[in-house]
């Protein structure tokens, strides 16, 4: 499994959402660790539950910081957490109803979202936010 953790690379330059991205990597990859010694399906319903709650302040606490200084990107960017709110609960919902999970699926899927977004578009409303004294 390829390395995943938060580096410099992935630094939007605002501290307060730097420290919630490690946060975020630090919760999807206590799955990778949990199924490295096959526990996966032990924790997925745990670290599923931990994301939605956490994932959810996280968007929040951006899209105040962008609307607050009138970043022009919010209602894009508001549709893509939105969208990935949705897979989350969906994933929620199937391990909540007792439906077996595909760990490694689920695992992918969130680590390839949580890299592109922040590679893509956390990454875009850095000089905005740094401009209007966010940082
Ligand atoms: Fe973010
Ligand atoms: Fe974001």
């Amino acid at each position: 499994m390829a390395t995943f953790a938060w580096n410099e690379t992935y630094s939007v330059h605002v501290s307060q959402f730097d420290a919630q991205h490690k946060k975020l990597f630090e919760i999807i990859n206590s799955l990778a660790d949990a199924m490295r010694v096959g526990k996966g399906e032990d924790v997925i319903r745990d670290v599923v539950g931990k994301l939605a709650v956490y994932t959810r302040t996280h968007f929040l606490q951006e899209e105040v910081a962008m609307q607050k200084t009138g970043y022009p990107g919010l209602d894009a960017h508001h549709e893509q957490h939105s969208k990935l709110m949705a897979d989350v609960e969906k994933y929620k919902a199937d391990l909540d109803e007792g439906r077996k999970p595909n760990t490694i699926g689920v695992l992918n899927f969130l680590q390839k979202w949580l890299v592109e977004h922040i590679q893509k578009s956390d990454k875009a409303y850095s000089d905005h936010l740094n401009a209007h004294g966010v940082r």
